[in-house]
């Protein structure tokens, strides 16, 4: 079972080195992996001010969505956050086998577990992923997605 820190615990936590090894403990390694992005493809894109989104995931996901069937086991989804054209940070959400069972049913998103990476690969441990399920459970209609619609819309030949 996991605790949550609010968000201005955090910042404070943040502050102080020793606190930071409770962190670690708590945001938040889990099973999330940083995919080959050369291997997906981009299907969409949002922008929003100085913020460039390109979205993209496997080919079978995309054949997946448009077929209305659930996307695989092993899809991964990236959302890759540009800045001034260099890479800010990775969003990824990635479907595991029954991943949904590390997390008690009012976190749980599916299959789904999310984590941020840095351009470097590493993980922002400062953040704390039940804020990505929060908002995510909302499409748990269209596999806990934001642009289904664009996966099942995009055009490949
Ligand atoms: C406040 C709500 C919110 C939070 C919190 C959030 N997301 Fe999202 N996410 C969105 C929206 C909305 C989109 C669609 C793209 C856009 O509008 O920027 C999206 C898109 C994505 C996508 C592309 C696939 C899709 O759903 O369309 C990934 C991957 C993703 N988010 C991962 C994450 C991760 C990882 C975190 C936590 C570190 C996170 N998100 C936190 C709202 C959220």
């Amino acid at each position: 079972m996991k605790t949550f820190i609010r968000t201005g615990a955090l910042a404070l936590l943040a502050a102080t080195p020793v606190a930071l090894i409770g962190l670690q403990a708590e945001a938040e390694p889990n099973r999330t992996t940083m995919p080959d992005i050369g291997k997906l493809v981009h299907y969409t894109t949002v922008t929003r001010g100085e913020v460039t989104e390109h979205i993209m995931t496997t080919p079978e996901a995309i054949a997946a969505a448009k077929a209305g069937q659930p996307v695989p086991v092993g899809t991964h989804f990236v959302l890759v956050d540009y800045r001034g054209g260099e890479v800010f940070r990775y969003f990824v959400m990635e479907k595991g086998p029954n991943w949904g069972a590390d997390y008690d049913d009012g976190r749980r998103t599916g299959d789904w577990q999310f984590q941020w990476f840095k351009p470097d690969g590493s993980i922002n441990l400062a953040e704390n992923t039940a804020r990505c399920q929060s908002c995510h459970t909302s499409r748990s209609d269209r596999e806990f997605l934001y642009t289904y619609n664009e996966l099942r819309r995009f055009k490949t030949d």
